[in-house]
């Protein structure tokens, strides 16, 4: 791929102005690719008849170390809430991704490993009820999300099953609620002095624990502050603060976090540190931190990212070098390690660096993949092809990190934004949504609101040059808003309108020539 594909090409015009903070730029084709390629590593890989399957890689493994399934799984369902806030009058798209996620986390196949740790506790095979943190603080926060932006709390009222059946053994169901989960993890941060949960049998990651916090919070939201588990993560905040931080002063430098310390005793494993280590610690930190002590505690962490001695000159590009201790399974290579950079940047600088320029280019440059998934003789994917069991879960941070957009005071906020707000309220009675958009045929690049002009404004395109008709709906809270004018590219016809219930209107177009496949709505309520 050619050195000057750098894709800082948002096409930032700014539509309409929004109440909130929204990033507004209309989805690129880049983009647009990235999410096909985990639209397809999820929910359409089910709901279609592809034969090409994309995991192989990460089933093959024994699920125990960093090439685990549950990661990418649980970081495509954290871009999907991230597409909805960048689409924020079209959620369906991310909700049906979000929760494929949340069904896949489910199966045995992801969490089937915990009878190689936890074989002999009493509870086993629950795989929440203690420690494995690095699977329930995943699942927690994946359907925190999907309650937030759905606004269906189904998994908290009739509940998921875990059904273990291994090896001939009798079937075990383990029946759980989201409330359920929350408690179990609650209980688990109450019984240490850290509020520190293991992730494998008497071992706390640093990495691990961001999550489940993450979760706590947003189901305290979703829940209008009725609860408080939140509450215990100053907890985990003061330990932080007071004894994670890399002290050995040759290391300090270069890391910022320590990795991994012994439940039992608190003790940290000396020496053990590194870059990717600190990327991921780093990238989930703020949204549950305060705004003010981000600047301080974790964008000092950036900083010693920024300017870390592991950045390693490429071809094309940059990456950082793993840093990590020599030898061990959980040592952070470099594809994990440079994913997370762009996302902890972003939180902290609003001026974009060089680094984020090469990280970028790096995987771009070097592992950019166009795919044709659905074999109908069109590139319609992009994912990067890493040659390790990394690419799919560098190719969704990478991807996350775009969505946040360029680096200014909208993308610093854009995480914060998505764990401190109940996504779904707006829909009841103050905003009108897209629905029953015929994707993957058509893309909504944008959609966005505004309250005050009472404008909803939808760009869609196709992926390619055909002529073809399509649909899509307008769902309104119609006791507050009635529709009273549509245009299309400025125009008041060129498409169909019909009222399918009271708070519904169906409207049909077509592409009606071969060059130009985007198409602009306005509709105006009163
Ligand atoms: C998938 O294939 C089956 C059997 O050929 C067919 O019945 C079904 O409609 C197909 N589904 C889709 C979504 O194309
Ligand atoms: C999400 O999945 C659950 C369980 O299969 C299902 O009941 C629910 O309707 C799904 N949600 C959406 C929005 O499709
Ligand atoms: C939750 O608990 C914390 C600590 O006790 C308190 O400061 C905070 O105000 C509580 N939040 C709510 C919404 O009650
Ligand atoms: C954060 O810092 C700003 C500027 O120093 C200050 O005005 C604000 O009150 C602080 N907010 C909190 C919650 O401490
Ligand atoms: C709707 O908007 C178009 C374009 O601004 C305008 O020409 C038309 O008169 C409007 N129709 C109504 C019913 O307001």
């Amino acid at each position: 791929m050619s050195n000057n594909l750098l894709y800082f090409t948002f096409a930032s015009f700014l539509l309409v102005s929004s109440s909130s903070i929204a990033v507004n730029s209309v989805l690129s084709e880049k983009e647009l690719k990235l999410i096909r390629f985990i639209s397809y590593l999820t929910y359409l890989q089910t709901s279609t008849n592809i034969t090409w399957n994309g995991w192989e890689k990460n089933y093959d493994g024994p699920q125990l170390g960093l090439d685990a399934i549950r990661y990418p799984l649980a970081h495509i369902g954290y871009t999907a809430a991230a597409l909805a806030y960048r689409t924020p009058n079209y959620r369906e798209l991310a909700v049906n991704i979000l929760n494929d996620t949340i069904k896949r986390m489910l199966t045995l196949k992801v969490w089937g490993y915990i009878d190689q740790y936890w074989q002999k506790t009493s509870t086993f095979p629950d795989p929440v009820y203690y420690e494995n943190i690095m699977y329930s603080g995943h699942l927690l926060q994946l359907i925190a999300l999907y309650e937030s932006i759905s606004g269906d709390l189904i998994y908290d009222t009739q509940g998921f099953d875990f059904v273990w059946t291994k090896d001939g053994s009798a079937e075990t169901t383990i029946h759980y609620t989201t409330s359920q989960l929350v408690r179990a993890i609650y209980r688990q941060m109450d019984d240490d002095s850290s509020a520190g949960v293991s992730c494998e049998p008497g071992w706390v990651y640093t990495i691990c624990q961001n999550h489940p916090h993450l979760g706590l919070k947003l189901y305290d939201v979703v829940r209008d502050g009725r609860t408080n588990f939140s509450r215990i993560s100053s907890k985990w905040k003061d330990f932080l603060n007071h004894h994670a931080l890399e002290d050995i002063p040759l290391y300090k430098k270069d890391r910022y976090f320590k990795m991994l310390y012994q439940r039992s005793t608190h003790i940290w494993v000396p020496f053990f540190a590194a870059t990717g280590n600190d990327g991921w610690a780093l990238a989930w930190m703020s949204s549950w931190y305060d705004q003010n002590q981000t600047s301080d505690f974790i964008c000092n962490g950036w900083k010693v990212m920024y300017k870390n001695k592991y950045w390693q000159p490429a071809e094309s590009g940059c990456y950082l070098e793993a840093g990590g201790y020599i030898g061990v399974r959980m040592q952070m290579n470099r594809w994990i390690a440079t994913s997370f950079y762009p996302m902890v940047e972003k939180q902290c600088s609003i001026d974009a660096t060089e680094k984020l320029a090469c990280a970028y280019a790096w995987f771009e440059n070097n592992f950019g993949t166009y795919l044709d998934i659905d074999h109908d003789g069109y590139f319609e994917s992009f994912y990067y092809e890493t040659e390790t069991v990394y690419s799919n879960w560098v190719t969704t941070n990478v991807l996350l990190s775009l969505l946040m957009g360029e680096n200014r005071v909208e993308a610093k906020e854009f995480l914060r934004q998505i764990y401190a707000t109940k996504f779904h309220e707006k829909f009841q009675n103050d905003e009108p949504e897209i629905i029953a958009v015929q994707y993957p045929t058509i893309r909504v690049t944008y959609a966005q609101y505004d309250s005050t002009r009472k404008i909803l404004v939808i760009n869609f395109n196709t992926e390619k040059p055909s002529i073809l008709s399509t649909r899509f709906d307008i769902k309104y809270p119609n006791t507050f808003l009635t529709i009273s004018n549509i245009t299309r590219d400025g125009l008041t016809d060129g498409f169909s309108t019909k009222q399918v219930t009271n708070d519904r209107i169906r409207i049909e177009y077509s592409y009606n020539n071969l060059e130009k496949q985007q198409t602009k709505f306005h509709i105006l309520f009163q």
